[in-house]
């Protein structure tokens, strides 16, 4: 079913009559569709839904334009990224067709959809806004930074859970909280894989959040773990550029105070949170979806 939400971005696309911009589209790798795949087990095959997966990547594909001008990023889905490729302006144009040209779609789906679905999106760019406000200083605010990944991410795929619950006539609310522990846990991995993994496996940089100022959650938590002369030198090498010397001590220290596992664990329970209430629901493949997502390698 992935291939028809494929199909139907595509046909958005092409109904731009403009070649420019579907030679553009074709340069976006795919991605691994999560949000797609949510929509569709929740609400099944019909054409509303496949219309509502390809409307939500599409947006996704436009927050992740954004997102990578805003973050200095070279690499995306295991390419260069558009940006890298054509300068910020080309990336920033494109992600502002694909937002618009989703919208334009989104509206002749439903009003309650639409309202979910747009709504979520002013919560991640204001989420966008505040994650880079928090990276001018050294976050040290877990409460701060949850409120941030709610909004850039956890949002979307909660409204995507949400409103496929409403396309399926289902209850939307045990939708709603399994969306949201999903997208929480989610940015939660993907603050940590930043961390544990290399940018040939994510297909993005690596080790790139904490020179962006980033204080993801390993971060605010082995300061909290640090001595005073460490915590000093943590917040020296905050948004600088680290040497392999000082990527090592971050790593080391790390690893000292089982800073990994510790947010590994937040994150995990949260995922089993999520999988008892689709457990409960009789959902077993949204369960799987969760528990694939915690396992998950970029
Ligand atoms: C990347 O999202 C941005 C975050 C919310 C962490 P994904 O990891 O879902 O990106 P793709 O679509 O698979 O590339
Ligand atoms: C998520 O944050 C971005 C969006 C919600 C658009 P990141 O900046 O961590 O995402 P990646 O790591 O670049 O994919
Ligand atoms: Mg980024
Ligand atoms: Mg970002
Ligand atoms: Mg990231």
């Amino acid at each position: 079913m992935l291939s028809a939400v494929e199909r139907t971005m595509e046909q958005y696309i092409l109904g731009l009559d403009d070649p420019e911009i579907f030679q553009l589209y074709q340069r976006l790798p795919s991605g691994k569709r999560l949000r797609a795949k949510l929509i569709i087990k929740i609400a099944g095959n019909g054409m509303k839904v496949i219309k509502t997966a390809a409307i939500v990547e599409m947006i996704h594909a436009a927050s992740l334009l954004h997102d990578d001008v805003i973050d200095d990023a070279d690499m995306r889905r295991r390419k260069p990224s558009l940006n890298a490729l054509y300068g910020n302006k080309p990336a920033i144009m494109f992600g502002d067709i694909l937002y618009s040209k989703a919208f334009f779609e989104l509206a002749d789906i439903d009003r309650r959809v639409a309202r979910v679905i747009s709504g979520a999106v002013v919560q991640l760019s204001q989420g966008e806004l505040s994650d880079v406000a928090l990276s001018q200083k050294f976050n040290t605010d877990q409460q701060k930074y949850m409120r941030m990944i709610y909004q850039k991410t956890a949002s979307l795929i909660e409204a995507s859970a949400e409103a496929a619950a409403l396309l399926a006539d289902k209850d939307p609310k045990p939708y709603r909280v399994y969306g949201r522990n999903l997208g929480l846990a989610f940015q939660m991995i993907d603050d940590l894989l930043d961390i544990t993994s290399d940018a040939l496996t994510l297909g993005k940089p690596a080790l790139h959040d904490f020179a962006e100022g980033k204080c993801t959650l390993p971060y605010i938590y082995l300061y909290e773990a640090l001595d005073g002369s460490d915590q000093v030198k943590l917040r020296s090498l905050h948004a600088t550029q680290l040497t392999g010397s000082q990527q090592q001590w971050i790593m080391q220290m790390m690893h000292r105070h089982h800073i990994i596992p510790k947010c590994f664990a937040q994150a995990r329970s949260l995922i089993d949170e999520s999988i008892s209430l689709m457990n409960d629901a009789g959902e077993g493949a949204l369960s799987k979806i969760a528990r694939e997502m915690i396992e998950r390698e970029y």
